[in-house]
């Protein structure tokens, strides 16, 4: 069901309920408030998107819509963060350079980022409760290097895109998707595909791992399973959806001659098993919980928003001050690169 759906949603106006919109690039730097609060710098690159009051510590009692002055996202009461790490290409000669995100299909004025997705129950009838002041969560595992055939693992998956976006137009994961980084270039660039869990426990904002005060629900949550006792509340379904710009990196006579993929992750990771997405809830008072109870589609009328070209102006300077534009030697904080 759910490849149809999201298909339907890809090609025209969503016949379903789902919040889609673009959160243009707030800034690229080597901090984390969630895994590494304070810490700058942190052990490897993100790429961040929304509010512009995100900074290394982030202290969960912080608002976030009061303390930021803009958001690189196109709803403006959404002041949340999200981030991801950062790809990477090693040419021939050893050396790195960082490939840029590009803007998804149908947000093409936006500057790269991230597109969001907030996704009620596909009845378009069953509540989900937002998130609440304070609340964030991580999916995926820096240190992942295999297929661990986990609820989790299920929801994290890579697309080949075609020329122009084209190639599979099924949902995230589905169709010829794959769990590592594609293996072949990619004429479109890759999109990066990540879909958070949909139960939570209904009272911890954060847990140590932050993952385990949220859970999957029981046979998907596009088709309305039921969430399990330990976390009994329906959330709505984040999804990211990052779009990685490869197209000048596919010159075969810089892949690698053994016949590996030139393509890594900021932390490392050339399998792609590793790919991993950090949340920050930061909407204004009951603003998403309303666009969930009106089962908002992509143009929301319960919702404020600007235009792509000021959300691509909503920007923040890097605090880690560090070469990461340049062909470089090693992945910033000397990552070692691991292919499997
Ligand atoms: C982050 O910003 C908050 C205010 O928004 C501030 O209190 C805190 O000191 C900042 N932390 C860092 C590490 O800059
Ligand atoms: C390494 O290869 C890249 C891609 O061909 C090139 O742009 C760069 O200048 C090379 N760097 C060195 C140090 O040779």
């Amino acid at each position: 069901m759910r490849s149809k759906l999201l298909a339907t949603l890809a090609l025209s106006a969503p016949a379903h309920a789902m919040l889609r919109f673009s959160c243009s690039q707030l800034v690229v730097d080597r901090i984390d408030p969630l895994v590494q609060p304070g810490a700058a710098p942190s052990s490897h690159l993100h790429q961040i998107v929304g509010g512009n009051s995100f900074n290394a510590s982030m202290d969960p009692n912080i608002e976030l819509p009061e303390s930021s002055t803009c958001t690189s996202c196109t709803f403006t009461e959404d002041f949340s963060n999200y981030w991801t790490a950062v790809l990477y290409f090693r040419a021939r000669n050893g050396t790195y350079k960082r490939v840029p995100t590009f803007a998804n299909q149908y947000l093409e004025p936006a500057n790269g980022g991230i597109t969001v997705y907030y996704i009620p129950p596909y009845d378009n009838k069953t509540p989900v409760t937002a998130f609440q002041k304070g609340f964030r969560m991580l999916v995926g595992s820096s240190t992942k290097r295999t297929d661990t055939k986990d609820d989790e693992a299920q929801q994290l998956s890579f697309r080949c895109w075609d020329k122009n976006f084209g190639g599979d137009i099924g949902a995230p994961g589905t169709g010829k998707d794959t769990k590592y980084l594609p293996n072949k270039p990619c004429p479109g660039g890759i999109r990066a595909n990540h879909f958070f869990p949909t139960c939570w426990d209904g009272k911890n904002l954060d847990s140590p791992d932050h993952k385990s005060h949220v859970a999957y629900a029981k046979g998907g949550f596009a088709s309305n399973g039921p969430c399990p006792d330990s976390h009994p509340v329906k959330i709505p379904q984040i999804l990211y959806e990052v779009a990685w710009d490869t197209r000048e990196f596919n010159n075969p006579d810089e892949w690698p001659e053994d016949g590996s993929q030139p393509f890594m992750f900021s932390f490392g990771d050339a399998t792609g098993y590793g790919t991993h997405a950090d949340y920050l809830f930061g909407w204004k008072g009951d603003a998403l919980q309303r666009a969930m109870d009106a089962f908002c589609g992509v143009n929301c009328l319960e919702l404020k928003t600007q235009s792509t070209h000021a959300a691509n102006r909503c920007t923040i300077k890097p605090k880690v001050n560090e070469p990461i534009d340049e062909w470089l030697t090693e992945l910033p904080g000397r990552m070692p690169v691991t292919w499997s």
